[in-house]
């Protein structure tokens, strides 16, 4: 199962930017970039960086501390020092407003 938890407005990241979104004890990046809007971890794969700060260009963020490079809508790890994907999460958008999709814990 998953839930959709709201974010923001669409309106509310530019694109080529980033916004950090902290839920439930963990910590996220939203992106808006020329192919829509997409979420990932909060911190960068190499060290304990959190991307917030880091550049978006087209559909890559680069993490401000030693400039690894990942593409926001795979996770994929695009340039050293990164080799570690970043974990990603589907985005719905519903009427002007984003929303990260989360897995549910299995109800036991
Ligand atoms: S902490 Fe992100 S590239 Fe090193």
């Amino acid at each position: 199962m998953t839930k959709e938890v709201y974010v923001c407005e669409t309106a509310d990241i530019d694109e080529e930017d980033v916004k950090r979104f902290d839920y439930e004890d963990q910590t996220y990046c939203v992106y808006h970039t020329p192919d829509g809007f997409f979420a990932s971890d909060g911190y960068c794969t190499h060290e304990e960086q959190h991307l917030e700060d880091g550049i978006v260009i087209d559909n890559v963020i680069e993490c401000p501390l030693h400039q690894g490079r990942f593409d926001v809508r795979s996770g994929k790890a695009l340039s050293a020092p990164v080799c570690v994907d970043l974990k990603t999460y589907p985005v719905v958008i519903k009427d002007g407003r984003v929303y990260l999709c989360l897995e549910t814990e299995p109800v036991t």
